[in-house]
């Protein structure tokens, strides 16, 4: 009994020793130093955001102001319906604030062309969601290497498709799933899906990770294992900007900020 929990000590400690390792290379920054020395990666400044239903209009952003160094793991909480989900997507380029700007690494970017847009939403972020948002159909791998055939042309993806996959197994070591590689993605439990996706999310090597309650579909175990893995990408120098609801995923983080009333508290 003793030397099988010696074994399994030693298999963890190993592991966590390659973990860091790859998650160490799968950033492009110093993360040896603190975030606040740090250059401010991207902002949101002065933001609003109206949706139109019906005849009303629902002011859900009324002012917002974000500033995320590189490095840094930011929180963003607040109650159902105060605009998290708005935010973050504003954030990564999926939608337009209505006034105000998003900057990324000190350009707006609705100054960008729809190309630069593309590549915006494709490489420089990576988003991870509640839901997961995997194709069902497709292998682990083959969800995992999805933003890289997308960002690639045919031709592209031939050259490159060995060097993705290498890069993808070793995510999926990362992420604690590498003999899972070819299985379908509907076979995997609720928190070895998100696994999965937080790796897709890592491929295209993104400056910042973005994150909507990624903890919110898994019960607090799992949900604890999947902080855990953002802990150690943080450490690693990703920055990261997650959604949540739970105020004791969020206070894991370095910062926390709430919106209420449709501005930040
Ligand atoms: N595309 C949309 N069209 C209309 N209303 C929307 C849209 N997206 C969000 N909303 C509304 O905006 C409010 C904020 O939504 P959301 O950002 O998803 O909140 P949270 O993520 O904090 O729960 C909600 O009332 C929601 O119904
Ligand atoms: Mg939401």
């Amino acid at each position: 009994m003793e030397a099988d929990d010696i074994d399994i000590k030693k298999i963890r400690r190993e592991n966590s020793g390659k973990r860091k390792k790859i998650a160490s290379e799968n950033t492009q920054h110093d993360a040896a130093s603190h975030y606040t020395d740090n250059p401010v990666i991207i902002s949101a400044k002065d933001i609003t955001k109206s949706f139109r239903m019906g005849r009303t209009n629902l002011r859900v952003l009324k002012g917002v102001d974000v500033q995320v160094h590189r490095g840094q793991f930011m929180a963003i909480t607040g109650s159902s319906g105060s605009g998290k989900s708005t935010l973050l997507h504003l954030l990564g380029g999926l939608d337009r604030p209505d006034t105000g700007m998003v900057e990324f690494n000190g350009c707006n970017i609705a100054d960008y062309s729809a190309g630069k847009l593309n590549k915006y939403r494709n490489k420089n972020v990576g988003f991870v969601f509640q839901f997961y948002h995997l194709l069902d159909e497709l292998t682990v791998l083959e969800n995992i290497l999805l933003p890289v055939m997308a960002s690639a042309g045919t031709i592209a993806w031939l050259a490159k498709s060995s060097k993705a996959k290498k890069a993808a197994m070793d995510l999926l070591e990362l992420v604690g799933l590498a003999d899972r590689a070819k299985q379908k993605s509907y076979q995997l439990s609720g928190g070895e899906r998100q696994r999965v996706a937080i790796a897709r999310a890592l491929i295209n090597k993104p400056d910042i990770i973005l994150a909507d309650e990624p903890t919110g579909n898994l019960d607090s175990k799992t949900g604890n294992g999947i902080l855990n893995l953002f802990e150690d990408l943080n450490r690693a120098g990703q920055t990261i900007i997650m959604v949540t609801h739970d105020e004791l995923i969020a206070h894991r983080t370095h910062n926390v900020v709430k919106l209420v009333d449709g501005k930040i508290e």
